[in-house]
């Protein structure tokens, strides 16, 4: 503690004669100057804490390296008492007493959790996810956090990738808008605050893209593809001031991101001026040598440091090569130098030289978790997030004057996969089950329940309570889907099917001609054409979050109009895939009728459900689309109009969506790409004009010579309600 007590002084003392930046400079070079290569080394080596859900399990081999200054952070390690334990034995008892920095996967909440991010870009409201990471950040640094592994900003347009349940979907102007907020949401007003936590943007890049969906596979783009619709939500986030970065497990394009400088150092540091460091992913240093980039440890060290990954995360590949690659000279001490300077850099800015206790407070831990205010917004986030998929009988909103209800199926009473994965220290026992939450709504309605059958095992033997209990009801609520361990990271499928003998139990139920309510609990979209063509009524609910069945019995009574609109496109059959809305013309579009015209000879085009799609429980129309000038010179601005009147019965919300398509360009355009998006409250009979103002930025595109240009030209203005009904006016860029 020493060496902080003298800088602690050093820094007060010139507080008010220096600015920030100088002091954090003149610190951190008088730190490197006292530093020994392996202590330098250990600033670079990130590692776990045995991992279990109080976070407070620690292997003997770490606890002696803290001691020795070999290690830079600690991962998945919480808890105020646990990480002041941890912190102690790095200031008080390591040589320099640099301070640990603590990370952990806080992807969706910590402990109290929100609904899946896939779920919360469903609600495509900014304020809410902004609010829903500000939460998260503030229970985190309660429990020792300095650092989340989130957002992870990955696009991807392949469902059967388990870990579409933790990005924002397909789309690059939405996933970025919610990149963007999320980082707000993390990292506050600035470190000064106790509370807010360095965001890790992640994971750089194009992880979303594994050929097949096969989890860590290779990644083959062209540079076009990587940076009109890969690269902007990464972008967006490093914009809004993430101060770290994950390098991704991929391969992109034969070279691994872990040690790939066109991305790491090029994109990342030269185009987007980042400043912070890059964390590698698990292990991905090592993996260097399977991917078969590296020949040995020494130099998978030395490829990917110098590439840009600043901090090894569990290899141990940096705190064992690095002494002898500089002693050797293999490495040269400046790059060491510059490494080591950026991750002292965000122990400076987060005030850990100062006070490297400030987030160990067991006293503001024990106010701060699971907040009842915390609740009503995880509870909220969730009703935002739920899309209606159908409602062809108009069966919801639900009577509250039911009096026998069948709740039927596997996830109907979980509350463990209500958090989905990454839960971070979420407790499944304190989550609220769809069950739960219909008996607190209706508690004078009786509510029969059986599972049905097993989520994954072919086992029909609960098909007959099932059917017994349904023909008794009023009304039946089927509540299918995948387990929460069925996404998520290495959970890839080739089969996008209700998993089981779901669908099975689906119809037998559905042949009984009564009301049937079907509520889907998933990460990814799934291949549900049977359900869509036998349910009238279908409820997308995605995984909720702790306040997952009190959200539900909201949305199904009617307390909340459903308002969530589809991040992903849900394909029809896995065959489709990739399916995405911004998919170009080809040579050879599809007429309708010639069969040498883009398209499958078993099945259509078309998705089953497109991007931008969700009902209503009210019906929203759409006047005609208008434009203030349909020419545009220079920097000027065309106003888009549109009439949205709410024509039903309900109050309710509608995601109004402005689409561009670039009419005739020199690289091949898509068909169209979101560039906005407003929610607009409407009461029942209630009209307003939306109006969306478009420059000469929305319409501009990467070229062949990889510049981003707006070519003169016309281009089509679409506004509507999803991606495919949509109002179309013309304009033209001179
Ligand atoms: C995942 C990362 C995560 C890291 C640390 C990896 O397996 O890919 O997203 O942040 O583990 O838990």
């Amino acid at each position: 503690m020493k060496f902080i007590i003298t800088f602690t002084f050093f820094i007060a003392f010139h507080i008010g004669a220096f600015s920030q930046s100088f002091n954090s400079a003149h610190f951190i070079d008088s730190l490197l100057l006292q530093m020994t290569i392996e202590e330098k080394a250990g600033q670079l080596s990130l590692f776990t804490n045995d991992w279990n859900d109080s976070g407070d399990m620690i292997q003997d081999q770490y606890v002696e390296l803290i001691k020795d200054g070999k290690v830079g952070g600690i991962f998945n390690a919480h808890g105020a008492a646990y990480t002041r334990k941890l912190q102690e034995m790095a200031v008080n008892e390591s040589r320099l007493g640099i301070p640990l920095l603590f990370g952990f996967d806080v992807i969706h909440g910590h402990h109290t959790i929100f609904p899946v991010p896939l779920a919360e870009s469903s609600s495509w409201d900014l304020e809410a996810i902004e609010r829903s990471a500000r939460i998260a950040a503030l229970e985190a640094s309660a429990t020792g956090l300095h650092w989340v592994f989130a957002p992870m900003c990955d696009i991807s347009r392949d469902p059967r990738w388990g870990r579409v349940m933790e990005g924002a979907g397909e789309d690059p102007f939405l996933a970025s808008a919610i990149a963007a907020a999320r980082v707000k949401g993390f990292q506050g007003e600035g470190f000064v605050q106790p509370d807010a936590v360095a965001a890790c943007v992640k994971h750089f890049a194009a992880y979303g893209a594994p050929q097949a969906g096969r989890e860590y596979h290779s990644v083959d783009m062209s540079e076009l593809t990587l940076r009109e619709f890969y690269l902007p939500p990464y972008k967006a986030a490093v914009d809004a001031g993430a101060f770290t970065v994950m390098s991704a497990f991929n391969d992109l394009n034969g070279i691994p991101a872990t040690a790939n400088s066109f991305l790491l150092q090029k994109i990342l540091r030269d185009e987007w001026n980042f400043k912070g460091f890059v964390v590698s992913d698990f292990t991905s240093v090592l993996e260097l040598l399977n991917h078969g980039t590296a020949e040995n440890a020494a130099q998978a060290t030395l490829t990917a440091l110098s590439s840009g990954t600043e901090m090894d995360m569990q290899a141990f590949f940096y705190l064992q090569n690095i002494p002898h690659l500089v002693n050797k000279g293999f490495l040269e001490k400046s790059v060491l130098d510059a490494a080591v300077r950026k991750v002292l850099q965000l122990k400076y800015e987060l005030g850990l030289f100062n006070d490297p206790f400030r987030f160990c407070s067991v006293e503001r831990e024990q106010k701060m978790l699971m907040k009842d205010e915390f609740l009503e917004a995880s509870r909220d986030m969730a009703r935002k997030s739920m899309v209606l998929l159908k409602n062809d009988a108009s069966l919801l909103p639900l009577s509250k004057r039911l009096r026998k209800v069948a709740l039927i199926g596997p996830l109907a009473d979980s509350r463990q996969d209500m958090l989905g994965g990454w839960y971070a220290a979420g407790d499944g026992k304190k989550a609220v089950s769809l069950l739960d939450g219909l008996k607190s709504k209706l508690p004078d309605c009786e509510i029969t329940f059986t599972k049905g059958c097993d989520i994954v095992a072919q086992d029909e033997q609960d098909f007959d309570t099932a059917i017994k209990l349904a023909s008794e009801a009023e009304l039946v609520i089927l509540a299918l889907g995948e387990p929460a361990w069925m996404t998520g990271e290495a959970t890839s499928r080739t089969s996008l099917d209700l998993p089981g003998m779901q669908q099975e139990l689906a119809d037998k139920i559905l042949s009984l001609g009564k009301n049937v309510v079907v509520v889907l609990f998933n990460g990814r979209p799934l291949t549900i054409n049977k359900l869509d063509q036998n349910a009238s009524t279908i409820l997308e609910a995605w995984y909720p979050g702790t306040m997952a069945g009190s959200a539900l019995a909201d949305v199904l009574f009617g307390e909340y109009n459903p308002s969530g609109k589809l991040p992903m496109t849900f394909p029809r059959s896995v065959g489709q895939i990739p399916v995405f809305y911004n998919t170009k013309n080809t040579g050879r579009p599809w007429d309708g009728a010639t069969n040498t015209t883009s398209r499958y000879i078993d099945s259509p085009n078309e998705p089953l459900y497109c991007f931008g799609f969700g009902l209503s429980y009210t019906s929203f129309i759409y006047g005609d689309l208008s434009v203030d000038k349909n020419q545009i010179i220079d920097n000027e601005l065309v106003t888009a109009t549109i009439e949205l009147t709410n024509t039903g019965k309900f109050a309710g919300e509608e995601i109004v969506q402005l689409y561009i398509r670039d009419l005739v360009s020199s690289v091949s355009p898509a068909l169209k790409n979101l560039k906005g998006f407003q929610k607009i409250m409407l009461q029942p009979g209630e009209t307003k004009l939306v109006q969306f103002k478009i420059g000469r930025n929305d319409l501009a595109f990467y070229n062949k010579d990889l510049k981003r240009i707006a070519e003169p030209g016309e281009f089509e203005i679409m506004i509507g309600t999803d991606s495919m009904k949509l109002k179309t006016v013309r304009i033209r860029l001179l």
